[in-house]
């Protein structure tokens, strides 16, 4: 089996999840899920990113440890995760003992290659971003005089002291050439364009090294020093895939890595040198998604907007989040969660059409012929249009998804209902039940029965308990979507005429 490595981001534990780590981690399971039934041998990770001055910090504010303030916090993503059906395969933690073990050995990986050292640092830090910024960079976002982060505002701190240093500048031509040579390496194209004129604008060493604080990984043979935290979050995609036991592990190099966009340049730029550096495989593809804002303004802790994922499953289900999260923005743009544009979207293309079509199919089924398919007759044009569409989505759904078009490819399925739904008012069922053309009736209802049952397949990774909710419908018994492959169920006509489908159950009762 060929495998497929997805991961998310690893959430640092300072704060509760919130809109933005659910959307990312939904769309990463989509994928995973996608490629599952699609036969592959999947690893989907995900996991949380403990260390590091500011959670000390938000530790020290609380009065615990940071090790009880992080096995706080990932409980709730651990409990999270299952209710919004993220199927997962594993958790990193950042402060467990694999991952400990994984940094230490990247680290002397490095050294070994040359590429790290020692010197002074001065510079300029924001705690809450993780990031350092130089004179030259504070000049020329004008935050030099206020002495303000250029990403978040707020203040930046004067930071001297002795630090092992990452190569980073000698790396410099050799991404570029990756970056070039593999149009597909990060997406989107905007995107890729901005790391390509950031490195083009010349890298500087990094300093990868802190003696301030005492929260994170040492480095190896010189324990004073702890080793800046994104070296040491990058290296979870590598400790659970295996490293450093491994010397090829099965899941390595990464399929894609699904980020936010103000993680881009840790992702795209110090990441690929470390693995150059290294001398590992760098990942197949990073995709930087774009931020949400809630009702038309952007989330903030001091603001007290930020919307939290146990409010929204209290009053959504977690399918309907999932879908609609990913189909009203397209991946990669920045978007608004609004209540109203949810229960509109629900509304028309899940009650309105998919919903219709599998209620309007089954009663008919169960008026006309005692929920039976019955032996159909000749297959005219429009028939074969029919099934020419459900092949096409098939195929078109899975390019759509290996660029990570998941509003288009909902798009594409969406296409198929409407076109389910015209093809009943064209046949008018209840006309022909009424002229006795039982062949055709029959004709028409198998169509639209197998139709749903190829669209709940392609619609399963979105909404996993919904579609299994229908296709349980459908087949008439319980069906254990996780193990759907598309090699036993993908072609058209395995409905056997004689089978008995269920009566028909609202999926998608409208909202008002
Ligand atoms: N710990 C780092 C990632 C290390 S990966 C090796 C981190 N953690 S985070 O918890 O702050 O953020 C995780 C993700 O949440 C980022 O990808 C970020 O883009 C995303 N989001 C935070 N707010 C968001 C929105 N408002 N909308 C969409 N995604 C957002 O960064």
């Amino acid at each position: 089996m060929q495998p497929y490595y997805v991961t998310t981001p690893i959430y640092y534990v300072n704060d509760e999840p919130h809109l933005g780590h659910m959307y990312t981690t939904i769309a990463a399971d989509v994928l995973a899920r996608h490629e599952r039934l699609s036969g592959k041998d999947v690893f989907f990770l995900t996991g949380t990113d403990e260390h590091g001055q500011k959670v000390q910090q938000a530790a020290e504010a609380r009065e615990i440890e940071p090790i009880a303030l992080a096995d706080k916090v990932v409980e709730r993503y651990e409990s999270l995760w299952p209710e919004l059906s993220i199927s997962n395969d594993d958790f990193i933690r950042t402060s467990s003992e694999r991952h400990h073990k994984a940094v230490q050995a990247m680290w002397r990986r490095l050294e070994n290659a040359g590429a790290i050292y020692k010197d002074f640092y001065e510079d300029w830090y924001c705690v809450p971003c993780e990031t350092y910024w130089t004179e030259t960079q504070l000049k020329e976002a004008e935050c030099w005089d206020s002495h303000n982060c250029p990403d978040c505002q707020r203040d930046v701190e004067k930071i001297q002291e002795e630090s092992y240093f990452f190569r980073l500048s000698a790396f410099q031509d050799q991404l570029i050439t990756y970056i070039k040579e593999n149009p597909d390496f990060i997406a989107p194209e905007s995107r890729r364009n901005e790391v390509l004129s950031f490195v083009e604008g010349g890298l500087r060493d990094l300093s990868v090294s802190r003696t301030t604080f005492s929260w994170g990984i040492p480095v190896p043979g010189d324990e004073k020093h702890v080793i800046y935290v994104w070296i040491d979050a990058l290296t979870n995609y590598l400790t659970a895939a295996g490293f450093p036991e491994q010397e090829n592990p099965k899941y390595w190099p990464a399929d894609v890595h699904l980020i936010g966009k103000d993680i881009l340049r840790f992702h795209a730029v110090y990441w690929p040198c470390m693995l150059m550096a290294a001398g590992l495989p760098l990942p197949k593809r990073i995709f930087a998604h774009g931020w949400w804002t809630v009702e038309g303004e952007k989330m903030s802790k001091s603001k007290g907007n930020a919307l939290r994922p146990a409010d929204l499953l209290e009053k959504y289900d977690a399918d309907v989040l999932r879908y609609f999260l990913l189909r009203e923005v397209p991946f990669g743009q920045d978007g608004d969660f609004s209540v109203d544009s949810l229960k509109s979207r629900y509304n028309s293309e899940l009650a309105n059409d998919v919903g219709n079509l599998l209620n309007r199919s089954l009663a008919m089924l169960k008026k006309y012929n005692g929920s039976v398919l019955g032996e159909t007759g000749e297959e005219l044009d429009m028939d074969r249009a029919l099934i020419a569409d459900v092949d096409a989505m098939q195929r078109e759904v899975d390019e759509l998804l290996n660029r990570q078009a998941f509003h288009l490819a909902l798009e594409r399925v969406n296409q198929v209902v409407k076109h389910g739904n015209r093809y009943v008012e064209d046949n008018a069922p209840w006309g022909l039940a009424k002229a006795g053309d039982t062949a055709r009736l029959n004709t028409v209802l198998y169509h639209l029965i197998e139709t749903l049952r190829l669209v709940a397949i392609q619609l399963s990774p979105f909404m996993p308990e919904k579609m299994a909710d229908m296709l349980t419908q459908i087949l008439n018994k319980d069906v254990k979507i996780d193990a759907l492959r598309l090699l036993d169920c993908a072609g058209w006509g395995q409905l056997k005429v004689g089978h008995t489908c269920q009566s028909p159950a609202p999926v998608f009762p409208r909202m008002e």
